[in-house]
C-alpha cells in the first residue's frame, strides 16, 4: 500500500476545520441545553445537529483517506514512547468523535427529531421511534 510522505494540504485543512468545529460543537452543546426555550435555542440545536452530522461524514472521509494513503510519522527525531503515543492517540481520537456524533444522532433520530441539514435538506428518520433512549 502506498504511504504518503506527509499530510496533504486537503488533510491539513480537514484536520483544522474539524478541530475548530468540534470545539464549537462542545461550546454550542453546553450553551444550547441551558438556554430557555426560544427560536434561537432551536436554531442553535439545528446548527449543532447539522454541523455534528458533517463531522460524522468527514470522519469517514478521513478514515478512508488513511486506509488508502497512510501518512508516515517522521520517527528520526522522536522517542519510541512519543512514537507509540502518536500511534494510539489517532484511533482513540477517531473513536471519541465517532461516539460523540453517533450518540447525538441516535438520541435525536430515535426521539423522532430528524436533521434538517442547514435548513436546506431534511434527512429522513433512520431509526424507529424509541422513547427509552430519551431517558
Ligand atoms: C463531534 C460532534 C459533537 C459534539 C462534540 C457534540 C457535543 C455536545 C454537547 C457538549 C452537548 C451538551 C450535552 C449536555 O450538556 O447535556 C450536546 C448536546 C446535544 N447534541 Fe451534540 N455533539 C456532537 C454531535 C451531535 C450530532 C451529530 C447530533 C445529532 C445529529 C447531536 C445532537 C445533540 C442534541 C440533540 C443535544 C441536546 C441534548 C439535550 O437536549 O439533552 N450532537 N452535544
Amino acid at each position: 500500500m502506498p504511504s504518503a510522505k506527509s499530510y496533504t494540504s486537503t488533510l491539513k485543512f480537514l484536520h483544522w476545520f474539524m478541530a475548530i468545529a468540534i470545539i464549537g460543537l462542545f461550546i454550542a452543546g453546553y450553551v444550547m441545553t441551558s438556554m430557555a426555550p426560544s427560536e434561537l435555542k432551536w436554531a442553535t440545536y439545528g446548527m449543532h445537529k447539522s454541523l455534528g452530522f458533517v463531522m460524522l461524514v468527514l470522519l469517514f472521509v478521513r478514515l478512508l483517506s488513511r486506509m488508502l494513503r497512510s501518512p508516515k510519522i517522521k520517527s528520526h527525531s522522536i522517542s519510541a514512547v512519543h512514537h507509540f503515543l502518536i500511534k494510539i492517540s489517532v484511533p482513540v481520537l477517531y473513536l471519541v468523535i465517532l461516539c460523540m456524533t453517533l450518540s447525538g444522532f441516535v438520541m435525536s433520530d430515535a426521539g423522532g427529531y430528524g436533521i434538517n441539514l442547514f435548513s436546506l435538506y431534511e434527512l429522513p428518520l433512520l431509526l424507529p421511534h424509541c422513547i427509552i433512549i430519551l431517558f
